[in-house]
């Protein structure tokens, strides 16, 4: 199975003209580039080979919601995937529920869903099993209601298995533990397991070697196309 590559810039880079040189860098097959919002339409512009994500959306079709982000709104911008629940967001109180109705909506506007799980250190450090006791419990309530009652198909959601604790760290987790982490998962919801967590160019190999492991995401090192280039030459 191609492994799926996904490029989360974050809130980079600060112009329209930085955005397109990097997008150009990283336009390869089997990757996704999320770019901030107003980002989208130039990004996609830039793009002939990787698809178009974005970094988050909103449950409702419209109306009184400030700030916010529809899936039709995507989907006219271009954008095939969206990531729902990573941890920034959630550290800033998005909570369960509300990335379940993400879910939800984005599924049902027929968005490709990256939904972001992982333990934080307080968990992992008493060990794996309480990491997938953690893990599961997130998945449980994040996918209430979508997995048979929506007839998923398995192309349209990922999970992406990030530990909170290696998330612009430095410091990744183990693969043969991630590797552990995404057969559990795949015991929830039979899916593609991307890890993300400090993916490098170093180290990307060891963990899509793992046939349970079916992409990364990739945080701070997408902003720098030399390494993301080398990241997916790994890939490959
Ligand atoms: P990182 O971020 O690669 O910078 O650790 C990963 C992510 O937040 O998705």
């Amino acid at each position: 199975m191609k492994k799926l590559i996904i490029a989360n810039w974050k809130m980079n880079p600060a112009s329209e003209a930085e955005a397109v040189r990097l997008a150009r860098s990283e336009d390869f097959r089997n990757v996704v580039i999320a770019p901030p919002f107003p980002l989208i339409p130039a990004v996609k512009r830039a793009l002939r080979k990787s698809a178009l994500g974005a970094q988050d959306v909103f449950w409702k079709e419209g109306g009184a919601y400030t700030g916010e982000v529809s899936p039709r709104q995507l989907k006219l911008l271009g954008a095939k995937y969206v990531i729902i629940g990573h941890s920034e967001r959630r550290a800033l109180g998005e909570t369960d529920k509300m990335v379940n109705e993400k879910v939800k909506a984005a599924l049902n506007e027929g968005l490709k869903v990256i939904l972001c799980v992982g333990e934080s250190w307080s968990v992992r450090k008493k060990g794996l099993a309480a990491a997938k006791r953690f893990v599961g419990n997130q998945l449980k309530k994040d996918l209430a209601g979508v997995n048979r009652p929506m007839k998923l198909k398995a192309e349209s959601l990922a999970i992406a298995y990030e530990p909170v604790w290696a998330i612009g760290t430095g410091r990744a987790d183990r693969p043969k533990e991630t590797a552990e982490i995404a057969v559990f998962i795949k015991r929830i919801i039979k899916t593609k397991v991307l890890y993300g967590g400090s993916v490098k160019a170093k180290n990307v190999a060891r963990f899509l070697n793992q046939e349970e492991i079916g992409g990364a995401l990739v945080g701070g090192a997408s902003l720098n196309p030399f390494e993301f280039g080398k990241i997916i030459r790994a890939a490959r």
